[in-house]
């Protein structure tokens, strides 16, 4: 089947983002690309953290000679800079800055942290219906290229008190930084990892209540909650999308896009009932 890329509906930029290291942004950013395009959407991922884990997520078929560098200077076409996965509908932009050149080069110019957003994804976006942005663990100019590039945001956040406080002094404090520079897509808070499903929304609650009263305007929590399960960690050793492992994942994943992005609900209804 033909992917849905006329569909001027969609057009949609998202990045996964926190200032903390491990909290799960590859594998969320992962799946729900590889979920999105075996709706049949055509969806880019840019790997947009150095490390380069998402570039290895999925096995690559058609390898470019560019990649995110290209994509964060301007570089030449961006279409060149795309990389062919084994998924159908499902392109990345890979990691591609060995000598680690690319922090200093976006410090060191005024438009440095914009150029992405203001241009490449200007040409990038009539040709995909979503594109999504994995980040780098720190708050560093890259971190703050990629936030800036998004229409809507989701930051997963591990399940106890003392990761939410550093959620809200790091990743809220770096979108309070950078906010001058552009506006800020909407902002997601994802729980992420839950061990017991049961004390989910005890936490969620708390999350919502206590530690983000003042910044409530600025972030949503999900109702969705992502469990801790070993299939995430297999998915990625098969360098599969999660829901093709698993119904449980298949419902979680599925219903997180419900939610972040409505009038896909039921499209994914039907998904999961064809699991
Ligand atoms: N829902 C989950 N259940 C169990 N393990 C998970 C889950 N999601 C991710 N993991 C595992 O947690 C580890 C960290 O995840 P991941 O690499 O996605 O985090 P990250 O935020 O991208 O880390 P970094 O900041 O280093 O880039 C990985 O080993 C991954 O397989
Ligand atoms: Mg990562």
């Amino acid at each position: 089947m033909e992917a849905k890329t006329e569909d001027k509906r969609n057009n949609i930029v998202i990045t996964i983002c926190s200032t903390k290291g491990g909290v799960g942004k590859t594998t969320l950013t992962a799946n729900i690309g590889g979920l999105l395009a075996d709706l049949n959407y055509k969806v880019l991922l840019i790997d947009g953290d150095t490390q380069g884990s998402l570039s290895s997520h999925f096995n690559i078929v058609e390898k470019a000679d560019g990649g995110l560098t290209n994509l964060v200077r301007n570089d030449g076409d961006p279409l060149d800079a795309i990389s062919k996965t084994d998924i159908a509908n499902l392109d990345i932009a890979i990691s591609n800055d060995p000598d680690k050149e690319l922090e200093t080069w976006i410090a060191a110019r005024p438009a440095g942290r914009t150029t992405l957003k203001n241009y490449t994804l200007q040409s990038l976006r009539p040709h995909y219906d979503f594109i999504l942005m994995d980040s780098i663990g720190t708050d560093s100019p890259l971190q703050h290229t990629t936030v800036l590039a998004a229409d809507l945001l989701i930051s997963p956040i591990p399940p106890d008190v003392l990761s939410a406080r550093e959620f809200k002094r790091g990743t809220l404090g770096m979108i309070e930084m950078i906010e001058a520079l552009a506006p800020i897509g909407q902002l997601y808070g994802l729980v992420y990892r839950m061990e017991n499903t049961k004390d989910s929304k005890i936490f969620a609650n708390e999350l919502t209540s206590e530690t983000f009263a003042e910044s409530k305007s600025r972030i949503r929590i999900i109702d969705t909650v992502i469990p801790d399960l070993v299939v995430y960690k297999n998915a990625a050793t098969q360098k599969q999308p999660v829901h093709r492992l698993d119904k449980r994942a298949t419902r979680d994943m599925c219903t997180l896009i419900s939610e972040i992005l409505p009038h896909l609900a039921s499209q994914c209804d039907t998904f999961m009932e064809g699991k």
